[in-house]
């Protein structure tokens, strides 16, 4: 088989590396992809969201399968294009992704279906919201409605607080048309929870369960990031839960999208908090998660090749899917200033000494080729990804192998995983 896998971030190094090991696989396209990806890939000067130009080349190369690893592509339609030009693709139609790109239906649907999530109204009129919010208890959690790169959600204690909140997202329309509408909901209290599940439209299988850092600076501190780290399995997602979040979030929220017209197929992300009534849910997204993905799939004993393409035919029952019993630590290590302004072109070194390390990957983000050096090309840059028999000893190798990088600013957080160990 011909794989093209769309992005060049660290999950799809790691989608890469984990299509790799599949012997269906003949070739594996990557577009842009990075460094880490031209090791195992061929990779293709195309953004990930020009679907034509996307297109055009999965015809000509007679590519037989495209995974999606971005929201954006996914946003703008790529999968129904594909459809539409007969290519088969991994990944929600446009209409199931809103409930990734569209705050307001995620919550229209989690209502109407009863899935346990935050309590919340819609607003237009920043006046009213204002209205609303004074009657409200602090914290109040402010979201624009559309995509903003994570960076669209506002965590609000006081009045003047939701006050700048409103003004960036309607006044200023920092984010644009995705904050035309918002969300306002009650916070939610309780440790995060990342649930990935397949899903090919009938059929749901939760994957093993992952933990993602967002915030920049170590404790939970400062600003949203992509994601700063993240390890697998997490020690408090006890087995009660993954029933329920089963029953009661991941599988009603399939039937639901399938009630209003928009069958999902792909991976479904389920960002939960586990309050103290329960699993809630915070947030749905579309896709697999950055950097979820590079502690997820690590795991996975069952050929990736063949559970893609039993979404895609809608035969996932058909399959076991099996996960082996590894620890995995995954810190990230970002250039100096992410994720405001920050330098790129900074030469790395270190990478040889790590591939001696065993149990072992570096999966590449913001890296590229220059005159035959490795260097730094975006905010995120490696994913320095260890597996071991716990999460202590995953967590102490993987900061041996950030002990071997070196670059001008690195910045990593000290306590990637530190709460599963306590
Ligand atoms: P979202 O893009 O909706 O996942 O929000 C980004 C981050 O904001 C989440 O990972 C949480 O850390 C935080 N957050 C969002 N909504 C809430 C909420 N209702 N209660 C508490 N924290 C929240
Ligand atoms: N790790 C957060 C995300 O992928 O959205």
């Amino acid at each position: 088989m011909r794989v093209l896998v769309i992005g060049g971030g660290g999950r799809e190094h790691t989608l890469v590396w984990k299509i790799n090991q599949s012997p269906k696989v003949s070739q594996i396209y990557c577009a842009p992809g990075n460094a880490g990806i031209s090791q195992l890939a061929r990779c293709i000067n195309i953004d990930a969201s020009n679907i034509e130009k996307l297109a055009d080349f999965a015809q000509k190369e007679k590519v037989d399968l495209t995974v999606v690893g971005p929201e954006l592509p996914l946003s703008k339609g790529i999968v129904n294009e594909f459809n539409k030009q007969g290519l088969r693709i991994f990944g929600p139609s446009k209409e199931a992704t809103e409930i990734e790109s569209s705050k307001v239906f995620s919550k229209y649907l989690m209502k109407k279906y009863n899935i346990p999530t935050a309590n919340y109204q819609v607003f237009q009129d920043s006046e009213e919201a204002f209205d609303y919010i004074k009657q409200q208890t602090f914290p109040l959690v402010i979201k624009a409605d559309g995509l903003a790169a994570g960076k669209g959600v506002f965590i609000v204690k006081n009045l003047n607080q939701a006050g700048d909140a409103l003004n960036t997202l309607m006044k200023k329309k920092t984010f644009g048309e995705a904050g035309r509408q918002i969300v306002i909901e009650e916070f939610l209290e309780g440790e995060e929870v990342s649930i990935l599940a397949f899903s090919d439209g009938k059929t749901v299988v939760p994957m093993v369960s992952s933990q993602d850092h967002k915030k920049i600076f170590d404790n939970d501190q400062g600003p949203n990031t992509g994601g700063m780290g993240a390890y697998s399995p997490v020690p408090f997602y006890l087995n009660e839960f993954k029933k329920t979040v089963l029953e009661e979030i991941l599988k009603p929220t399939v039937k639901g999208l399938q009630s209003e017209g928009r069958e999902y197929k792909g991976v479904l992300y389920a960002g939960l908090v586990l309050t103290k009534e329960g699993p809630k849910v915070l947030e749905f997204n579309a896709r697999f998660g950055d950097p979820e993905t590079q502690v997820v799939l690590p795991r996975l004993k069952t050929d990736l090749v063949d559970i893609l393409n039993a979404v895609i035919e809608g035969s996932l029952y058909k399959i076991n899917i099996e996960w082996n019993n590894n620890s995995v630590v995954c810190v990230v290590v970002a250039s100096g200033g992410y994720p405001s302004k920050y330098q790129k072109g900074k030469v790395i070194s270190g990478l040889e000494r790590l591939k001696k390390m065993k149990n072992t990957i570096t999966f590449h983000a913001g890296t590229e080729f220059q005159d035959g050096k490795i260097i730094t090309s975006g905010g995120r840059v490696l994913g320095i990804t260890v597996w071991d028999e716990t999460i202590s000893k995953a967590k102490e190798k993987a900061y041996e192998g950030v002990g071997k990088i070196y670059f001008e600013d690195m910045y990593y957080r000290k306590d990637i995983a530190a709460k599963a160990i306590k």
